[in-house]
Order: structure tokens, then C-alpha cells, then sequence
């Protein structure tokens, strides 16, 4: 057997994505368009002029000198920094922690949210559909040819409208996420900037560039047009670039040729907007930004709600529109803001008006009168979202936050770039405020925090209020129908008391790995971080006692962090014909080291989300897996469904070989128990795709080999060519080890290997055969599509990285100072061995001392040669067709909706081999993560959604596993 490739255990496929300055790209989709509004050019505060001139930030040209948006995190992802807001009177207000980042690939023009999801429109027609839970980007809805500038929801959350550069509003279905009507005006009304949703007319209305506003009753749309002839379209009845006439008033043959090509692709039906509802010139501008807002009236029992219309221009009016029983709309009353409205809410019978300059206007809508003028910032205001009296308005880089009741104002910078859309959310308990702008980001922001001196029980009265926008009304929807409460039996007290603690939930998770990450628990440096290992060791220890764990650390004897054991007693209720079982679970706290500079582009030890991702040190291997394991068993002790004991043992020396691991165990072995099962989940999938099952590891033998002579370092000019130098020496003798092609010459290496069984071969031909799905990383051997050779040379690298020994040199070092000029003392190379069954380790051992002697005794050299064995673990091989196995298989299958691939791995966990032998306990391995977490590497992550798969795969393992 050949010397085997033994790459990718740790490796980075080249396609991951690091999200360091991805957001920063593209153009904005308002910048390719242009349009035939009939509108004077010459208007003071053009909306396009902003979404093009100011959006430069947007545009690769101008991207060099945007910083990338991780400076933004170091600064404000800490709720340490709190002396940021500056403040203008009384309590100082914190900064919002920043909760998540996902970075996309255009500009952010408008956001909303559901009880679900955030939802962002973007620069290239896009629109990202982003789970509120799990962060990942879950849907991304295409279809439109243009920015989309505004998004709006129906009540019950079911549909989704977008208007866009592209003149057309479409309607999204949110349980299929398929584009239902497409709504297109018979006029050439440009850039659809805002639209807006009255629930109890039906009707959607749009506030377009050529400064109509137009509506459409969509529960209604047998009346409409609704063929899929697309000859109505704007797209393709007149091509705004294309066929704008040229001199003279002529559109040329070449013109047309070139122009492009005409067609409706999109499935959706289509939807004529009725010149009956349409208002020329509603403004005598741009129309900026429409708001729907309701007032109720309330007779004795009976209150009925009425629905008007508020408008925004470019003109500097608002106006209110009443809802007339024809189905036409009429202007009410025309408010004077003086400059030009680019957004608004309403609340409490005023109307807050973004306008330039930094300036809001707020008019009493009872009175008619503008009530004040505030102005903060000098940057305008694209958008608002208003909590009470709580206002944050977007501006250039900053959020700005004025509370209009307190009279304090601060700000914090949120984006590189324009802030063009806001949106408050609900989830988990927390308020939250999620931003986009031009720097391609969107962020979300716990303001919770910020606002509490704001929030009162009188939040539920507020809906009865005169007047409120329905977005506003929308929010309060979410946060009343959340649940923040779980009845459950209070644990280890002993009593049948039901109380009401707050559920296990995600973002509990992660708020508890964030602290765990924060200790920098690096093992094997002695000193600098022992203290870190120590407050981390007693910080698990409380974890488990919270959840009603009997826990306490082990020391070892020797010295170096100590284990944490806890065990979680089950009920021992299970079926007559089962018994109960006790369930060991293996991880370790200590981590790689990691230093802030290097390619990290967050702080390793601030646990970072961005894009679906936690990143940090450690939250791979393998905080995160453990977090996942404590709380799946958590839940079930709370939910009064363990049956089966668990015990936990958490080393924090793992990363520098686990010594002294198993005497501190053997030691314990009364407290631990009779174990049934050893789980552990400290090994990674295959390819990010596919979720894995590990039934394997390596062993390692550590050694490092010295050869050192009797004189000092000496310097090679004035000694060299006298004496026989240790470094030649040590190099020959490296080379030994393998022949010129690299294969491994040790004796014993390679024949006391396992040959390869049938039904062993059947599980790797299972891996290469599996359905490849398109974004497969690149390291993974391929899957369905290769050829017979492919998958045949896929084996066999799979089988060398796994199952087959490999000899890694590390390094070489000298004593001395280290300069060129100098014979160097002494030379050491540190290298492992990585083993498998059935080499004997002993055997090996031997080997390898013996063979070195042996050799180095040829070149009769006055050096002296030491060789050192610091670190050994044995392989472990586990039975994959096991009844802890099987049950895994089915719970994956079920969580992930697809089987798991049966892996080894190349990589050495000391701890497993020996604890299935000391407790006669078969072992198993959830691998958590997928291979581009990056462990041990820099920017090391973990994805939300495998944490909380994770999470509900051993909820079920032990609950099950009986
Ligand atoms: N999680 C790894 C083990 C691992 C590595 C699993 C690669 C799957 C793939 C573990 O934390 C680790 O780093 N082990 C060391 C052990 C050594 C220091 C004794 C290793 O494999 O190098
Ligand atoms: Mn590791």
C-alpha cells in the first residue's frame, strides 16, 4: 500500500465563503434605468439622484473605498462598548446588540418581516427571504427586472407585495413562495418607489416616478385582465432605453434591432390596473412613499375601523386620502412639509414625516398642524420604523434614535453606506430592528435593550389608538402572538408544581454558546490561559446544575484543566420489555489557539453571526456539539420525558493529546457508572450537503525526534566543514521513513492494516454514489455524474485518509538564535503517525524508535539521537450497524429529510477507543458540523441550522436510545 494522500482533514474547501467584504459589490439596480416619468427633471430632492449619485458606495468602481463591513463588527457587536450613544439628556442609552449579518449581493432597498422571516428586496430584482430562526437565506424570489424599492404584507401574512424599478408590483404566495400576479400599470409610470396594502378595502395601491398613485382590488381579480398575454406589459409594449426616441423624435431601425428581446417568462398571471383607478398627478413629484393607516371608531361595544390613505411627494406634501364606496379614492386634505417626504409612520393620530436634511415633521392628524420639526443628523431620511415613541430613522452609516417623550437622541453606526430600509421584529422575546442598506447588508439589531424604559403594558391599548399605520399594527400582531413561556414541572425540587420557565429555545442556545466561546480555553500553554480553562470549567458546571444536573470537576492528577462530569438522572420509566440506559456523552472545551489578527476576520473568542453562521473559536470543536447534547437533554428533563441517565464528561485537554484523561476517569469510575453508550459529536459531514453519520476515527502516535551534538551553536563561516553537523543528520534520517515516491518504509507500518471487507466497501461505494447537489464543496471526492475510475480513485483516497496509516513531518526546528550564519546545536522534527486497526500501537511504537536507532547507528556519527513518544490514542472502529446507529439513522433521516452517509475519519480522538473499553460501552459519532466549518483553521464556524438539528437529533438519541 502506497503512502496515502492524507489532505482535508482540516482544510478549507476553496469555495467557502468567508464573508470578510462580500457585501460591498454590484451596482444598484436603480442606476441602470432610467425613465420616461413625465416629471420636470429638475425637481430639488430627487429620489433617483439618491439612488444613484449617493449609492456610489454600491458601484465596483467605488467599491475600494468602502471598508468591509467586519470593522463595523469589531466595533459594535461587544454590549461591553456601551459608552457609544452620545447621549443628550439623562440615562445613557446602549448600544443594540448586533444579533445577525447576511450579506448580499446588491443593495438593501426594503425589508419587512413575518413572524418567520425577515424579507429584503434588493438591487438586482431579488428578494431574500431570511428564517428568523435558523438565519439561513431560505427562499430567494426572482422575477423582477429592477430594484425592489418597496414590500408589503397582507395581515395574515399569507401574501407578499413588491414594487419595483422594473414598473411592476408582483404578488408573492409565502406558503408556495411562487409569484402569483404580476400587476402592471397601461401607463408608462416609471420606477414603482413605494407601495402600500389596505386590509380592509383589498386594495394594493402604488406610488410611482411619474407621480400617479394607482390601486388594484385584488380579491377581486375576475373583473381584472388577468391572461397570460403579455402584450400589456411595460417590458414589452416599450423599452425605456431602447426605444426612447432620438433626435428628432424617431426611433432608428438599429434601434430596434438591437433592442431587447421581448418576452414574459414569468408564470405568474397578470394583472391590468384599471385607468378608473389611477390619479394622474396626485403629487407634482415623484410619489416617495404611501402609507395605509386605520382609525378607530368606537360606539358603546360596537367599533368599526376606517381605512385612509396617506401619500408622500417629492413636492413636500403629505396628503390623505379617503377610500370612496365606487372604488375610486379622494384627496382629503394636503399637509405642507416643505421638503420632500421619503417615508412615514404613523401613530397615535401623528403622522411622522421623513424629509431631507435629517429632518422629520410630525402633524397632529386630529388638528392638521405640524406639531414639531426635529431634525437629527444631516443625512435623509429614507426610511423610519417607529416603537412608541421611540423613532430610529436611517440616515448615511447611522441608525439615529430619538425617543420624542425622553428627549434622548443617539445613534450608532450600522452600515458602510446608506441606510435605505428599516423594519421592527419579534423573535424570541426580543424587539428587534433590522436594517439595510447600500453596503449589501442587512442587520439586525436587539433593541430590546434600548427601548425598556419605553414599553408598557399599554401596548395592547394602543391598537385601539385614533390612528395607526398597519405596518405598525402588523408589528404588535407579532409580538402579542408569540409565545415566551412553557409550562413544565419544576425540576429536582420533588413537587408536581407546574411553573412556567422559559423554553429551550435556539436563540437560547446561542446566547449560551456565545458565553461559552467568550473563554479562551487554548489547552497545552501551561499558564496564559489556565485561568480561562478554570472559569470555563465552573461556567459549564453551573450550566448543567441550571438545567438540574448534579455536576462537579474532576481534577486530573497531574495537573491541566480539569474534567467536568455531570450527570442528568432519568425517570427509569420505559417498556416493560426495555430497561433504561445510561448514556455517557464525551466532548472537550479546550480549543485550538487563535490569535485576533491572522485571517480571522471577527474577534475568535466574541462569537460573530453572520449569513447563517456563528463563528468563533471553538463553536465547531467543539463547544457548539456540546451545547447542542445539554441542551437536548434539558428539554427533555424539562418536558418530563428522560427516562434514561446521562452522564457527561467534558475533558478541557483534549486538542494536546488528553493526558491524564484516563487515569482521572479510572479514578471516578464509581461516579460515572455502568455506561451503556458512548456518544460524542466532535467530527464534521463529508461536503456541506449531506448530514453524516461517523462510525471511525484514527489513532496518533506523537513523537519528536532530536539529534544534538556535544558543541555549542557555532557560527558556519569560522567552523563549517569540520564537523558532522546535526541538522544533515536529522534530515537523512527523516528521509529513511519514506522512499524517493513518498511511501512509507517503516517496518510493520503497513501489513498488519485490515484489508478492506465487503460490506466496508459497500458503505464508501454508498458515499461515491450519492446524489450530488450543485453546491458540493470542491475538497469532497465527487459524487453522482463521475465516472467508474473517478469513483474508483474516490475510494481510495477516502480509504487513505480514513483507513489506511499515514507519517506527517510537522516541522523542524534548531536550537540557536535561528540567523543564517549558524551551525545549529541540536535539530528536532516533530511528526505523528496516524494509525488504524489492527496495527498494534505498541508494535508500532517500537517500530519506530527501533527503526530510527538502527539507522542512525549507520551513519556512525558522534551526534546523539533522542526519540520522544509524547502522545498516543488508539483508533476506534465502531459497529455501524449497532442499535445506537440504526436509531441515529432514523432520527437524521427524519430531521434532515434525507439518509446520512455512513464516514470514518482521518482525525484522532484519544478519549474514544479508551472509554468504550473502560466501560465495555460501544461508541457512536454525530458529526455536527459540515466540512467547511473550518476547525482548527481560521474564521472556524458553525451553522445555525446544524446546531439546532443538532439539538433535536439527541433530544430524540436519548430519549430513544433504550
Ligand atoms: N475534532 C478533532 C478530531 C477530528 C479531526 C475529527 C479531524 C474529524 C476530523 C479533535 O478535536 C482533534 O483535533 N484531535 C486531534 C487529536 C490530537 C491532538 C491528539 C487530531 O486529530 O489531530
Ligand atoms: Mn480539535
Amino acid at each position: 500500500m502506497g503512502n496515502k494522500n492524507n489532505d482535508g482533514c482540516y482544510s478549507t474547501p476553496a469555495s467557502r465563503k468567508i464573508p470578510a467584504n462580500g457585501g460591498v459589490t454590484g451596482s444598484n439596480g436603480a442606476a441602470s434605468t432610467s425613465s420616461s416619468s413625465g416629471v420636470d427633471p429638475l425637481l430639488e430632492h430627487s429620489f433617483k439622484h439618491l439612488l444613484t449619485e449617493e449609492l456610489g458606495c454600491a458601484r465596483p468602481d467605488s467599491a475600494g473605498s468602502c471598508s468591509p463591513p467586519r470593522s463595523l463588527h469589531e466595533t459594535f457587536t461587544s454590549d461591553r462598548n456601551d459608552e457609544y450613544w452620545p447621549v443628550e439628556q439623562r440615562e445613557q442609552v446602549r448600544t443594540p446588540r448586533l444579533m445577525h449579518t447576511w450579506h448580499c449581493d446588491q443593495s438593501i432597498l426594503s425589508l419587512t418581516s413575518t413572524k418567520k422571516w425577515i424579507i429584503a428586496g434588493s438591487g438586482n430584482g431579488d428578494i431574500l427571504v431570511f428564517n428568523k430562526e435558523t438565519f439561513e437565506t431560505e427562499f430567494v424570489l426572482k422575477g423582477h427586472a429592477g430594484s425592489v424599492y418597496s414590500l408589503a404584507l397582507t395581515e395574515d401574512e399569507r401574501f407578499l407585495f413588491s414594487g419595483s424599478a422594473d414598473s411592476l408590483v408582483k404578488v408573492w404566495d409565502l406558503e408556495t413562495m411562487e409569484d402569483v400576479w404580476t400587476i402592471y400599470s397601461v401607463y408608462d409610470i416609471g420606477d414603482v418607489f413605494t407601495i402600500a396594502w389596505a386590509p380592509s378595502h383589498e386594495y394594493l395601491f402604488l406610488g410611482a416616478q411619474n407621480a400617479s398613485i394607482q390601486w388594484i382590488r385584488l380579491y377581486e381579480k375576475g373583473s381584472y385582465n388577468t391572461t397570460k398575454d403579455p402584450s400589456g406589459l411595460p417590458s414589452i409594449r416599450y423599452d425605456r432605453f431602447f426605444d426612447s426616441k432620438g433626435p428628432g423624435g424617431r426611433i432608428t431601425p438599429q434601434q430596434s434591432a438591437t433592442a431587447t428581446p421581448k418576452k414574459y417568462s414569468g408564470t405568474s398571471a397578470l394583472l391590468e390596473i384599471p385607468p378608473k383607478s389611477v390619479i394622474p398627478f396626485a403629487h407634482f413629484s415623484y410619489v416617495y412613499s404611501l402609507l395605509v393607516i386605520k382609525r378607530t371608531i368606537t360606539h358603546g361595544s360596537t367599533s368599526i375601523e376606517e381605512e385612509f390613505l396617506v401619500s408622500g411627494g417629492g413636492d413636500g406634501t403629505a396628503k390623505i386620502w379617503n377610500f370612496n364606496t365606487d372604488g375610486t379614492i379622494e384627496q382629503l386634505y394636503t399637509l405642507d412639509t416643505e421638503s420632500s417626504v421619503f417615508s412615514m409612520c404613523c401613530q397615535d393620530s401623528f403622522l411622522y414625516c421623513g424629509l431631507s436634511a435629517g429632518q422629520v415633521c410630525i402633524i397632529d392628524l386630529d388638528t392638521r398642524q405640524v406639531i414639531r420639526n426635529d431634525k437629527l443628523g444631516d443625512d435623509d431620511v429614507m426610511t423610519m420604523s417607529l416603537y412608541r415613541e421611540c423613532l430610529f430613522r436611517g440616515g448615511n452609516r447611522y441608525v439615529r434614535k430619538w425617543d420624542s417623550k425622553r428627549y434622548h437622541r443617539g445613534e450608532w453606526l450600522a452600515h458602510d453606506g446608506l441606510v435605505l430600509a428599516t423594519v421592527l421584529a419579534v423573535s424570541n422575546g426580543r424587539t428587534l430592528l433590522v436594517t439595510g442598506g447600500n453596503d449589501s447588508v442587512v442587520s439586525m439589531w436587539d433593541i430590546t435593550a434600548t427601548l425598556e424604559h419605553s414599553v408598557s403594558s399599554k401596548d395592547s391599548v394602543l391598537l385601539q389608538s385614533s390612528f395607526n399605520s398597519t405596518n405598525a399594527i402588523m408589528f404588535f400582531n407579532q409580538m402579542t402572538n408569540g409565545q415566551y413561556g412553557i409550562k413544565t414541572k419544576k425540576i429536582n425540587e420533588g413537587t408536581d408544581e407546574e411553573v412556567t420557565v422559559a423554553p429551550l429555545t435556539l436563540d437560547h442556545m446561542m446566547e449560551t454558546l456565545r458565553s461559552f466561546v467568550s473563554y479562551k480555553t487554548v489547552s497545552g500553554h501551561d499558564d496564559k490561559y489556565m485561568n480561562d480553562c478554570r472559569r470555563c470549567a465552573t461556567f459549564l458546571k453551573s450550566v448543567f446544575k441550571h438545567f438540574g444536573a448534579d455536576s462537579q470537576l474532576l481534577p486530573l492528577e497531574q495537573g491541566g484543566n480539569p474534567i467536568v462530569y455531570a450527570r442528568f438522572s432519568g425517570t427509569g420509566n420505559v417498556d416493560a420489555s426495555k430497561r433504561a440506559s445510561r448514556i455517557l456523552f464525551y466532548g472537550h472545551y479546550d480549543v485550538i489557539s487563535a490569535e485576533k489578527n491572522g485571517q480571522w476576520t471577527t474577534d475568535p473568542f466574541e462569537m460573530t453571526n453572520m449569513d447563517g453562521y456563528m463563528y468563533g473559536r471553538g463553536v465547531s470543536d467543539n463547544k457548539g456539539p456540546i451545547l447542542a447534547a445539554i441542551f437536548a437533554v434539558a428539554e427533555l428533563v424539562q418536558r418530563s420525558e428522560l427516562s434514561n441517565d446521562i452522564v457527561f464528561l467534558i475533558e478541557g485537554e483534549e486538542e494536546c493529546g488528553s493526558a491524564g484523561f484516563q487515569e482521572a476517569v479510572n479514578r471516578h469510575k464509581a461516579l460515572i457508572g455502568d455506561i451503556d453508550w458512548v456518544l460524542l459529536s466532535n467530527s464534521y459531514w463529508l461536503d456541506d450537503e449531506t448530514p453524516c453519520l461517523n462510525y471511525g476515527l484514527r489513532g496518533i502516535i506523537k513523537a519528536s525526534i532530536e539529534i544534538k551534538g556535544d558543541l555549542p551553536d557555532l557560527h558556519s563561516g569560522v567552523h563549517g566543514g569540520v564537523y558532522r553537523e546535526p541538522t544533515f543528520d536529522l534530515v537523512n534520517l527523516l528521509a529513511k521513513l519514506a522512499t524517493d515516491q513518498g511511501e512509507i518504509v517503516l517496518p510493520e507500518f503497513h501489513n498488519s492494516v485490515r484489508p478492506v471487507g465487503n460490506q466496508e466497501r459497500a458503505l464508501y461505494e454508498a458515499i461515491v454514489n450519492r446524489p450530488k447537489r450543485a453546491t458540493t464543496t470542491t475538497m469532497t471526492p465527487a459524487g453522482q455524474g463521475s465516472s467508474s475510475e473517478d469513483k474508483d480513485a474516490d475510494i481510495e483516497t477516502l480509504m487513505g485518509r480514513w483507513r489506511y496509516p499515514s507519517l506527517t513531518i510537522h516541522k523542524i526546528t534548531v536550537s540557536g538564535p535561528g540567523n543564517s550564519t549558524l551551525i545549529p546545536q541540536s535539530a528536532t522534527a516533530s511528526l505523528s503517525l496516524r494509525i488504524v486497526p489492527d496495527q498494534d500501537l505498541e508494535v508500532i511504537k517500537a517500530s519506530l524508535t527501533s527503526f530510527l536507532h538502527a539507522q542512525f547507528a549507520k551513519f556512525k556519527s558522534d551526534n546523539h539521537l533522542t526519540v520522544s513518544i509524547y502522545h498516543e490514542a488508539e483508533p476506534w472502529v465502531g459497529d455501524p450497524g449497532n442499535r445506537a446507529f440504526e436509531l441515529l439513522r432514523t432520527i437524521i433521516a427524519e430531521e434532515w429529510g434525507t439518509e446520512p452517509l455512513f464516514i470514518r475519519e482521518g482525525g484522532s480522538i484519544p478519549a474514544v477507543r479508551f472509554l468504550e473499553k473502560a466501560f465495555c460501552a460501544p461508541a457512536a459519532q454525530l458529526p455536527c458540523g459540515q466540512a467547511s466549518d473550518g476547525a482548527h483553521l481560521d474564521n472556524e464556524r458553525l451553522r445555525v441550522l446544524n446546531f439546532g438539528k443538532a439539538k433535536e437529533i439527541f433530544l430524540k438519541t436519548f430519549r430513544d436510545l433504550v
